[in-house]
């Protein structure tokens, strides 16, 4: 009798973990057209900064809805060796500046994690 409640109450969250998976595939899609060579970079980017732009591992910063000033600079400083991380350095080293200003609008414009 009463396990119904129960029943219920896991139905309910069910529906929330449904849907909370669904957002996060959709806002993993591009907000803007990239170029292709950004395009291609995003699921290295993804790997550690999540495909959402929120990471699932604590070392690792969320970029989704951060400012895209902030993040073009921390990948300038990354590449110019300014801001030192070993992981990160490699990652910015081949970066044009077009493709900075790409990811840091692609990484900005995605949703924040709540
Ligand atoms: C192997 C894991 C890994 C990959 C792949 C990776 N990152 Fe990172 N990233 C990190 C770690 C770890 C840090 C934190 C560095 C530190 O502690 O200073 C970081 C930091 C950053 C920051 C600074 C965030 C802040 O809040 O200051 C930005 C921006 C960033 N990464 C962008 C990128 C982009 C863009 C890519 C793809 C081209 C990428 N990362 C690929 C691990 C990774």
């Amino acid at each position: 009798m009463n396990r119904f409640p129960l029943i219920r109450l896991m139905g309910a969250l069910a529906c929330v973990l449904a849907s909370g998976g669904a957002q996060a595939v959709s806002s993993g899609a591009p907000p803007q057209k990239l170029s292709d060579g950004v395009a291609a970079l995003l699921p290295m980017c993804a790997a550690c900064h999540g495909i959402d732009g929120v990471s699932s591992i604590g070392l690792y910063p969320n970029l989704a809805g951060q400012k895209p000033e902030y993040v073009a600079k921390q990948l300038r400083d990354f590449k110019s060796g300014q801001r030192s991380d070993a992981v990160m350095r490699p990652m910015a080293e081949p970066l044009s500046d077009d493709m900075i200003e790409a990811l840091s609008r692609h990484f900005g414009t995605m949703k924040p994690p709540r």
